[in-house]
């Protein structure tokens, strides 16, 4: 029986054996790269993180990404609402032993899968050394599978969403024109740059009525940021407000697929080109670089 050490270094090596009924069917790469862990975040609530979160995975798979999404907003199911789906088990149960991994993962449309957090990500502080263990095994195969993983988060500045900002490889903050909403982003990134966090930020100005009142909010975070904080805030693009959220959201159809030729839509296409053609990205860790400096903070 192999010890607990040489299971730990064969994670540690991104080695993995074949899980009966695994689900991630595809082989790894044969040049493997770890998955973009991207955190969708804001200070304000209600400023469109979810539908943006949704919209651009799907936005994103258009574009030949393998994207997974997870919910990591405890409070409120969000994810699973815009996907109408309703996840059997989440991330809590896996941790439990109640379920496997492909049990957790949920498949949405155009290929793009998510997982619902749960209380899980709230626990992993008090996991024991094994638990851990047994959690970093499981991910690792998403690593292998997902080439971009965004993870929506509540709102707000405390503790719980900002280890999903400061353990990222990247950081989306989104705020709306609102005056309150600006504030609350400062905050966050004050915060996070508080927290040492080093990923680069970059900014979505969303329901704006024109593209002046998007490059206004940028412009006066962008510059405020950088002289108060010294963090650079890089813009990502605005998203228009569009009456076709809301129909989309009250269908629970993401607008991307009940709408795709709105400028909700395009404007999400944009960005999520920007996102994967930019070259302004760091070497991303994968999900278990993630997870590992994740329990860093929690510990
Ligand atoms: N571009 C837009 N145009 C019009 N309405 C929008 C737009 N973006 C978001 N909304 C509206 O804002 C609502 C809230 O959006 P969403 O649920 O994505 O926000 P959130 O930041 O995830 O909220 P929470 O902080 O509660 O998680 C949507 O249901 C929709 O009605
Ligand atoms: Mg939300």
């Amino acid at each position: 029986m192999r010890d607990q050490a040489e299971k730990l270094r064969e994670i540690a090596r991104g080695f993995q054996h074949p899980a009966k009924g695994q689900i991630f069917k595809r082989q790894p790469a044969e040049t493997e790269t770890q998955a973009r862990v991207i955190t969708v975040t804001s200070g304000k609530g209600g400023v469109g993180k979810t539908n943006l979160t949704v919209n651009l995975a799907l936005a994103l798979a258009n574009l030949g990404q393998r994207v997974l999404v997870i919910d990591a907003d405890l409070g409120l199911a969000n994810v699973e609402f815009l996907l109408e789906a309703t996840p059997s088990y989440n991330l809590m149960d896996l941790l439990e032993d109640n379920c496997r991994l492909s049990d957790v993962v949920m498949d949405g449309p155009r290929g793009i899968k998510f997982i619902s957090g749960g209380s899980g990500l709230y626990q992993l502080a008090n996991l024991g050394d094994g638990q851990v263990h047994k959690l970093l095994s499981q991910v690792v195969q998403l690593d292998k599978w997902a080439d971009i993983i965004l993870i929506d988060t509540g709102a707000g500045l405390h503790r719980n969403v900002l280890n999903f900002v400061v353990a990222a490889d990247e950081v989306i903050i989104i705020t709306t024109p609102e005056p309150t909403a600006i504030a609350d982003a400062y905050a966050m990134i004050k915060v996070y740059a508080s927290h040492h966090g080093r990923a680069p930020l970059r900014l979505v100005v969303n329901r704006v009525l024109a593209q002046d009142e998007g490059q206004a909010v940028v412009d006066k975070l962008g510059k405020v940021a950088l002289r108060f904080l010294d963090v650079g805030v890089a813009s990502l693009g605005f998203i228009y407000e569009d009456p076709n959220v809301l129909r989309a959201v009250k269908k629970q159809v993401p607008v991307v697929i009940a709408h795709p030729d709105t400028v909700f839509s395009r404007c999400v296409d944009h960005i999520a080109q920007r996102l994967l053609y930019s070259k302004e990205v760091n070497a991303p860790v994968g999900i278990k670089g993630f997870f590992g400096r994740f329990l860093d903070m929690l510990r």
